[in-house]
């Protein structure tokens, strides 16, 4: 199932978009917080991510979260209640920030990168794709008060069950995979279509020039020009490999 009918005759219309509760007239705008802002220059300057930001589809701004630190120190963490190792982030400089930051524009989600949180697959991206404002909360050391997850955080997302430095990392990898998504992004709008995991099937192997590298042969259906017999073999190779390699996945 994919969310948008795209294909080079049926492109998204702004209408269409925004009859559906997506506008296409605005940017998406994802607004990130964090105590490491350097660690997010790079992800979003380069490839499909600058391209969804140079064509005005996306706009991606990070939020240094010492801003709102609760003294000249930039303090924003401090020891946990009850004891034990780590240091937590306090409530008020992320309520501060969120609360300054929503008195800007509506959020539909407030996203907290946690490894506790829902592990992200292509059926959350898609549906992110679909929204118009996100704010994503990177959380570091032993992670955000319980407090703030209570009462602002609306979605807690992991990247899988292993353990990053911080959620840097895990917002990079959630904004590159939402932002491919939107309508333009794309330069071949039917890429996307056929990406592993829409349709809960993996990608099929794919081949480039030379026909014959140190007598490793591309397969001779690819060679073949016939188009529907080599979509009905790249099904076929999803299928097995989907079947073979993930075999949790249900197809
Ligand atoms: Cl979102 N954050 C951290 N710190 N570790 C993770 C993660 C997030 N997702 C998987 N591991």
């Amino acid at each position: 199932m994919y969310l948008w009918s795209i294909s080079p005759k049926n492109p998204p219309k702004q209408l269409t978009g925004y009859l559906s509760g997506h506008s296409y007239l605005w940017p998406m705008r994802i607004d990130i917080l964090t105590v490491l802002p350097e660690l997010l220059e790079s992800p979003f300057q380069h490839s499909i991510m600058k391209r969804a930001q140079d064509k005005g589809l996306l706009e991606v701004v990070t939020h240094p979260l010492r801003k709102w630190a609760v003294n000249d120190y930039g303090q924003i963490d401090d020891y946990q209640y009850g004891g034990g190792a780590g240091m937590v982030m306090m409530c008020e400089p992320l309520a501060k920030a969120i609360e300054e930051l929503s008195a800007e524009r509506k959020y539909d989600e407030i996203i907290y990168l946690t490894p506790d949180g829902e592990q992200l697959n292509q059926k959350i991206a898609n549906s992110l794709s679909l929204k118009g404002n996100l704010l994503m909360i990177c959380g570091h050391y032993k992670g955000i008060d319980e407090r703030i997850r209570q009462h602002f955080v609306t979605k807690e997302i992991s990247i899988g069950d292993y353990v990053l430095s911080g959620g840097e990392l895990a917002a990079a990898v959630l904004v590159d995979t939402i932002g491919r998504l939107l309508p333009g992004v794309l330069n071949d709008e039917t890429s996307a279509l056929f990406d592993s995991f829409q349709d809960n099937l993996l990608a099929p192997p794919v081949y480039t020039r030379p026909e014959d590298f140190r007598g490793w042969k591309v397969p001779d259906i690819l060679m073949s020009g016939d188009h529907k017999k080599i979509d009905e073999w790249r099904l076929e190779q999803s299928i097995e490999r989907t079947k073979q390699r993930r075999p949790d996945l249900e197809i």
